[in-house]
């Protein structure tokens, strides 16, 4: 965005509002009113009520540029949540980097089936692959007496993942290393969770744009059939669980059956699937040698 065109662009939060509507809709984005709106808040810290109220109230000129130059992005495609580089889960706020998965809402099934699996809460749980953490810190935030330790590959990841611990007041209690899956844990969890890269190689290139051009290729890569990561879970699975402990996996909504075959062939079973909101099978719990 240059000086003349940031010049020429409305300095009254009603007239700005209208500005970057028109250029988000002129774009093809989905509900142009409501990122416009999103940004707004976001950027002056003013609610809709503001901008319906008082149209005509000035907005301070590095709000309006970072505005700006936030609705660019929007118009290139970046989703809204990388360019905040935030974005809620289970209620909480979690920061995410270039190389972290940004959560999402599906991922909150995992979260609730730990919650509905565990009436007295485990001692300590491993989160494989944790990203920002979001799913290690949420039950962690749910269960004050647990500790938990998380595992990513991207060293940046373990570092957002660890700022995350401690803006909500986790640290005490969250480790993060940098490992691949469990291969340097050496202890036995309660709960093992994990949301692992399930996509098939293939199917990567079909994937909405948002997600193929900015979600991390670690994040989504799940090998040829999209399986890849739970085998290397699997296969030391038994070694990493507690007697009487519980595994509890995101997968895609087509992989029900080959996770609980591969769950068998690596002597681990596969005891309930958990259904996100629109009733696709999302989590397995799986159990080993206590069948
Ligand atoms: C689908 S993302 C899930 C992130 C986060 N748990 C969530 O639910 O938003 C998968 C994560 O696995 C990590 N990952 C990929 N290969 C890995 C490996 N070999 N060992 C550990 N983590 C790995 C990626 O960096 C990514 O953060």
């Amino acid at each position: 965005m240059t000086n003349d065109s940031t010049e020429a662009v409305s300095d009254t939060i009603g007239g700005l509002y209208k500005h970057i509507r028109g250029l988000l809709l002129g774009a093809g984005i989905d509900n142009p009113a409501f990122e416009a709106r999103l940004v707004i808040e976001k950027r002056t810290g003013l609610d809709q009520a503001v901008l319906i109220s008082e149209p005509g109230r000035l907005v301070p000129i590095a709000q309006k540029n970072r505005i700006l130059d936030d609705i660019e992005r929007l118009r290139r495609g970046e989703p809204l949540h990388r360019i905040f580089g935030e974005r809620e889960f289970w209620g909480l706020t979690f920061a995410i980097g270039t190389e972290t998965l940004e959560p999402r809402p599906d991922t909150e099934t995992l979260v609730e089936a730990a919650l509905k699996l565990f009436g007295a809460p485990p001692s300590a749980i491993l989160d494989l692959g944790t990203g920002s953490g979001c799913i290690l810190l949420s039950l962690l935030k749910e269960w004050p007496s647990c500790e938990g330790l998380g595992v990513d590959l991207s060293y940046e990841t373990v570092k957002v993942a660890r700022a995350n611990a401690q803006s909500l007041g986790l640290s005490s209690r969250a480790r993060f290393i940098c490992g691949s899956w469990a291969d340097a844990v050496g202890t036995r969890f309660g709960l093992i969770v994990s949301n692992p890269p399930y996509i098939a190689r293939d199917v990567i290139p079909t994937l909405e744009r948002c997600v193929r051009e900015h979600d991390p290729i670690l994040a989504l890569d799940g090998g040829e059939d999209g399986l890849d990561a739970y085998r290397k879970i699997f296969f030391s699975l038994e070694r990493n669980l507690l007697p009487g402990g519980r595994a509890l996996f995101e997968i895609g909504f087509d992989q029900e059956e080959s996770i609980v075959r591969l769950a068998e062939k690596y002597r681990c079973s596969a005891r309930c699937v958990y259904r996100d909101l629109a009733g696709r099978a999302r989590v397995v719990e799986i159990s080993c040698g206590d069948k």
